[in-house]
């Protein structure tokens, strides 16, 4: 089944290099991508999904369409085009760090590293944290940590790993911290964003941006905290950053609905017209294959990950994918960007096609994504 799927995948994605130009596909609107130039947070996912059709196919399309993505994120770091936020992270681990993981391109380390010198650049020495999203001291913004941004520390990991300097890695490891401090609450459920003090650095509260209420738990700060506090725990071997992964999964599992795919927040009134997000259970999927990883084989809880996953990802592959759309644009249906924002409600969204790829390349081929080494 997952071979089909992935197969589906890349003739999809084949499908979509000259539909998408030159342009970066985003969310969809009634079926069909929105395209960008290179300028928003998501570009980054376009040249995974490419890489990953590469590294299954062979097929040089992919490569060398890839590799014209990658030009195009040097282009965007020396033009400095829209990089005032972390997610320079997700941008550059899928682009030119996946370059430099398959063909050990001298350039693509080169333009990585440079992508996590930016990312430094973020770090509030005052707050000791990641500033999310705005320019230092924004009046709303400047004291603002997401749990999104646990995905953009790898590149930071990495950048210690490459050039033996731990200034990268030092602010990785605070940030994780912060974010199990202040993100992750006592039940292991996940405050979407919180805010310090940015003169002091005392805490101020807990909120969200795009979940249901402050309080509640947006399924997809959910996922990317399983996956982020697992790929922290890749790097690092502290046996915090594993539990707080595991405790994590197992809170998203246990209020998964019977299809196991999650509604858009885990709080949000359920009737028959509430969207679910795709995305996050396919991001959940790639973390719970990576905790699978650090675990030994027979272990129970091992079992228990498992089984869940491969109820997500059939019931992903089965229900929500478009392997039975041939036109289809998109690899996932019923993907959700913003729901009480109004913006991409039962969509496709490129990070969903992006972790459902890299999902299925796990459970196939035991690939590792394009995180680490
Ligand atoms: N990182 C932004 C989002 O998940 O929507």
């Amino acid at each position: 089944m997952w071979k089909s799927a992935i197969e589906d995948a890349v003739e999809k994605t084949r499908n979509n290099i000259d539909r998408f130009g030159e342009l970066f596909p985003h969310v969809s609107m009634k079926g069909r991508y929105e395209l960008n130039d290179n300028n928003d947070w998501t570009d980054g996912f376009w040249s995974g999904l490419l890489w990953l059709c590469y590294e299954y196919s062979n097929d040089s399309v992919f490569k060398e369409k890839a590799k014209q993505t990658v030009e195009s994120f040097q282009n965007r770091l020396n033009e400095n085009i829209v990089l005032e936020h972390h997610d320079i992270g997700f941008l550059y681990s899928l682009s030119s760090k996946a370059q430099w993981l398959i063909e050990k391109d001298e350039a693509a380390r080169e333009l990585t590293l440079q992508a996590a010198d930016k990312l430094l650049g973020r770090w509030r020495e005052k707050g000791q944290y990641l500033q999310a999203w705005g320019p230092k001291y924004d009046e709303k913004e400047g004291g603002r940590i997401i749990i999104d941004c646990l995905l953009n520390l790898p590149i930071l990991y990495w950048a210690s790993e490459q050039t033996g300097e731990l200034k990268y890695s030092n602010i990785a490891v605070t940030q994780t911290e912060k974010s199990r401090r202040y993100l992750v609450r006592g039940d292991d459920s996940s405050y979407h964003t919180f805010f310090f003090n940015q003169e002091t650095g005392e805490p101020i509260g807990g909120a969200t941006h795009q979940g249901y209420t402050n309080g509640s738990t947006w399924t997809r700060g959910q996922a990317w905290g399983i996956y982020g506090f697992a790929l922290s725990y890749h790097y690092t071997k502290k046996s915090a950053y594993l539990e707080t992964a595991k405790r994590m999964a197992k809170y998203f599992i246990q209020h998964l609905p019977d299809d196991y795919v999650s509604y858009w927040d885990f709080n949000a009134p359920v009737d028959e017209n509430t969207p679910r997000d795709s995305s996050a259970a396919a991001i959940a999927a790639c973390g719970l294959l990576e905790i699978i990883n650090h675990l030994n084989e027979g272990d129970l809880e091992r079992t228990y990950f498992e089984d869940a996953v491969q109820k997500m990802m059939q019931s992903l592959v089965e229900n929500y994918s478009t392997i039975y759309e041939k036109d289809a644009e998109g690899l996932l249906n019923h993907g959700s960007y913003h729901v009480l924002g109004n913006l991409a409600i039962d969509d496709y969204m490129i990070w969903g096609d992006y972790f459902y790829l890299e999902a299925l390349m796990r459970l196939e081929k035991n690939h590792r994504g394009y995180w680490y080494e």
